[in-house]
């Protein structure tokens, strides 16, 4: 068939919908009541307060007819599972892994890969943090070094692979601490804090090869992977032929394991592993999970949820579901700029950004500027959204005082399967809305501070 005959003309999604789940409106009111007792932080909103949830992608998406008929062919063994064959000979299949070690969702993979390979001191590069990626770094006794390209970091500038590695800044890392205090280097694809920006198959490639110079291992952050291989085929020369999942196969070749959340690209609600090609590291990490996750052919997974995931992951690597759901977050991207309000240019795989910096400049970073804004946004129609700024970026390890990140925004993060395009419209229209009232934000202050991840629990008052 000629391409004409196989592409649709439009991202309309290539299913239909057989189950529905009702949504609540509320009061402006009951949002008011509920904002401040969730202490102005959409993480502790009750979810039957929220109208359209855009907190995340993870966990969040629809499962297809194929995937709960394979729920019920569990096999919930202790030890053997049949279901952990069948994720094993899918995530071989698709991502090229030799070895699969589960984990009940991305952060278990996280710790047990951080707590094999780093050792107090040690330097771990990576294309900008990730919450959970880093903390697990650190608290294995490693400090993260962000190596990004500095256009990462700025909302405005529109490159078509702004996750890349910035190779000179890399290699000046590993020469400076030296590549025996280097036990990895991170790549993440796509880069979620950088707005889903993606890296390029070149990029990647000179990664390895540098890698393979100073004899160091690259280990990816494959969550949102396919999202990353849909736009090289777009955007990369001598890739708009190949398939997603050829384009997905690729990209993993060139490192040497990744650590998956499958709640994302995976099209599950739970569930992650680690993937490693070296059989020593295999070794060691099927021994560890067992103290932390499960036994190594479970890992904190009932049989059930390793079955939907090895069908997700086939799903998920589909040419024309993956333009859907990325075709989707583009519809929305580009209606929220046909407003004028300022978003994370070009728009990301998996979520539209705010810049909550240009939408408040009356705002500093220590009146957190995006918790505002999506505190407002809830306010205003109930859609919820995330901040992914000063807030979520913690502080530093060492002196204690806050990460002030350049990237202050909002991210409206849109579940795969969900939600139709006039949730989209309404989401536009509410952020519009926001934007409208922008002069009369104040910020807040926060009262409660945890600990770890400080995002997920922290509590507010407006000033
Ligand atoms: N890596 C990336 C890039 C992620 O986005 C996440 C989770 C993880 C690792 C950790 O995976 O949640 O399964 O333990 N991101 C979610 C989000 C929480 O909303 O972006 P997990």
């Amino acid at each position: 068939m000629s391409d004409a005959e196989t592409r649709r003309r439009s991202w309309a999604e290539p299913w239909k919908i057989k189950v529905v789940e009702p949504l609540k409106m509320t009061t402006r009111a009951q949002r008011e009541e509920a904002i401040a007792s969730a202490g102005y932080n959409t993480f502790l909103l009750r979810s039957e307060e929220v109208y359209i949830d855009l907190l995340t992608d993870s966990g969040t998406s629809a499962m297809s007819d194929r995937q709960w008929a394979g729920m019920m062919l569990g096999d919930e063994a202790y030890a053997g599972s049949k279901n952990f064959e069948n994720l094993s000979e899918a995530v071989a299949k698709y991502y090229g892994y030799r070895y699969l070690v589960p984990t009940h969702q991305g952060r278990g993979a996280e710790h047990l890969l951080s707590k094999m390979l780093i050792r107090a001191g040690d330097v771990v590069p990576g294309n900008m943090y990730f919450t959970t990626t880093r903390l697990h770094q650190e608290l294995a006794g490693g400090t993260f070094v962000d190596v990004i390209i500095p256009e990462a970091h700025d909302p405005n500038v529109e490159l078509p692979f702004k996750g890349n590695v910035d190779l000179a800044k890399l290699e000046e890392v590993i020469t400076t601490a030296g590549p025996a205090r280097i036990p990895y280097i991170s790549l993440a694809a796509t880069v979620n804090m950088a707005g889903g920006q993606p890296v390029s198959m070149e990029n990647v490639r000179r990664v390895r090869a540098l890698a393979d110079q100073y004899g160091l291992r690259v280990m990816l952050d494959a969550t949102r992977a396919v999202e990353n291989a849909y736009f090289i085929q777009r955007r990369e020369a001598g890739y708009a032929e190949k398939t997603v999942a050829a384009i997905l196969r690729e990209l993993c070749s060139y490192t040497d394991g990744c650590t998956m959340s499958g709640k994302k690209d995976g099209l599950v609600n739970i569930g992650g592993w680690l993937s490693l090609n070296d059989a020593a590291l295999y070794e060691e990490a099927s021994n560890l999970v067992v103290v932390y996750e499960g036994l190594h052919t479970y890992g904190g997974m009932s049989g059930r949820d390793m079955e939907a995931m090895a069908i997700g992951i086939a799903e998920s690597v589909q040419d024309d579901h993956i333009r859907a759901r990325v075709g989707q977050v583009e519809y929305l991207g580009r209606k929220i700029m046909e407003y004028g309000v300022p978003i994370v240019k070009p728009i990301g795989g998996h979520a539209v950004y705010l810049d909550a910096r240009a939408i408040y400049p009356q705002l500093t970073q220590d009146e957190f500027p995006a918790q505002t804004l999506a505190a407002a946004l809830y306010l205003d129609s109930g859609v919820r959204a995330m901040e992914r700024g000063v807030v979520s970026a913690g502080r530093d390890a060492k002196t204690g005082e806050h990460h002030y990140p350049k990237l202050e925004l909002v991210r409206l993060t849109i579940p795969r399967r969900v939600y139709t395009q006039a949730h989209m419209d309404v989401t536009a229209e509410s952020v519009a809305a926001a934007y409208d009232a922008r002069a009369g934000a104040r910020g807040l202050r926060m009262v409660h501070e945890p600990k770890y991840l400080r995002f997920f629990q922290a509590r507010f008052e407006p000033l």
